[in-house]
């Protein structure tokens, strides 16, 4: 099969399409035929060598985590996925491998996706929709009636928080470029906030704060989070509470459930899937490189079977 590969930790330009041995499932293992995969900052970060302390990956290193596909063998005591499924999955980012024609994973790390959706839909979930869905629910226990603000509301996080924040019956506001404004409200976001000519922190406290962007956002968010209120950072691992407020770090690893649940929105027509950009499996360097950038609208998605 063939997979992207780095040699070294370093510019992304140096992803390289390579031959690579076809991954044998273990007994209860199955091998995902991988049609489509989604790139995040994540692997950007590894990529170039930013991450190592937190995921030691090894060289030659294969990016991506978020994939989906076909199973196409299965191993004996595999169990609840079978041949011929339609799949979306995570990959453990310190093996990576997502970029690449073929993966093994635990069927507990699968969900089975409906025909409705496609290859390209469900490989932008686990990670994007994973981090949002954690980051609201199980970090900041949004409530309904509670007013949120989301940083980066046009990104593959933001886009999946603003739509669950807003169906979890909270007050959203979210932050994006003027051209982004528009998606922003289609998404649900009640307030949409130009970050480059609005001034957010002059909008009333928020019980919680979602923040993408670190830095001066971050430090600005302090400003219009409420007494009791929870400023949640997925970008910041220092934050501390502050004056009664609490700051807490975001740090998302489990991505099965909220994947079933995204995939049961999704049934239900309550869930868009804002796709950038695709890509194809031999421009994966150029796909990381949009991500990179720091202003992809929604998921950046490579086709790898086609
Ligand atoms: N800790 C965790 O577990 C965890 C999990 C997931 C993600 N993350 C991190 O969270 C960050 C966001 O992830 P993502 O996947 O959502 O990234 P992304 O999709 O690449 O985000 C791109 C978006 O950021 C927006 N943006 C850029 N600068 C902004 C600013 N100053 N204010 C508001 N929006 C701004 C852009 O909007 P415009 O184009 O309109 O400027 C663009 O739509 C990344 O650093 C990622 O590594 C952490």
């Amino acid at each position: 099969m063939q997979a992207a590969m780095i040699q070294r930790f370093g510019p992304h330009a140096e992803v390289a399409i390579e031959q690579a041995a076809l991954p044998v499932p273990g007994a209860q293992e199955v091998v995902v035929r991988i049609e489509a995969a989604a790139v995040n900052p994540l692997d950007v970060k590894i990529v170039a060598g930013h991450m190592g302390q937190v995921f030691p990956a090894e060289l030659p290193y294969t990016p991506g985590c978020d994939f989906s596909g076909v199973v196409t063998a299965a191993g004996p005591l595999a169990g609840s996925v079978k041949v011929g499924d339609r799949v979306a999955g995570r990959s453990d980012p310190v093996r990576g491998g997502a970029f690449a024609q073929a993966i093994v994973a635990h069927p507990d790390a699968l969900v089975v996706i409906p025909s409705a959706m496609s290859y390209e839909q469900a490989a932008a979930l686990p990670s994007a929709f994973g981090s949002a869905h954690h980051a609201l629910f199980d970090v900041a226990a949004l409530r309904a009636g509670q007013r949120v603000l989301i940083h980066a509301g046009a990104g593959g996080v933001g886009s999946f928080a603003i739509q669950l924040a807003s169906q979890a019956g909270a007050r959203v506001s979210a932050t994006a470029s003027a051209a982004n404004l528009g998606l922003l409200r289609e998404l649900g976001a009640d307030d949409a906030i130009d970050y480059r000519a609005d001034d957010f922190t002059r909008l009333p406290a928020f019980d919680v704060i979602l923040d993408t962007v670190g830095g001066a956002t971050l430090e600005r968010s302090w400003q219009v989070l409420r007494q009791g209120g929870i400023l949640a950072s997925l970008v910041d691992f220092t934050i501390a509470p502050r004056d009664g407020r609490r700051g807490t770090s975001v740090f998302f690893t489990e991505a099965t459930a909220a994947l079933k649940q995204a995939v049961a929105l999704f049934g239900a027509g309550k869930l868009e899937i804002v796709i950038d950009s695709l890509y194809a499996f031999d421009e994966t360097g150029a796909a990381l490189a949009k991500v990179a950038s720091g202003h992809a609208r929604g998921k950046v998605v490579i086709r790898i079977m086609r």
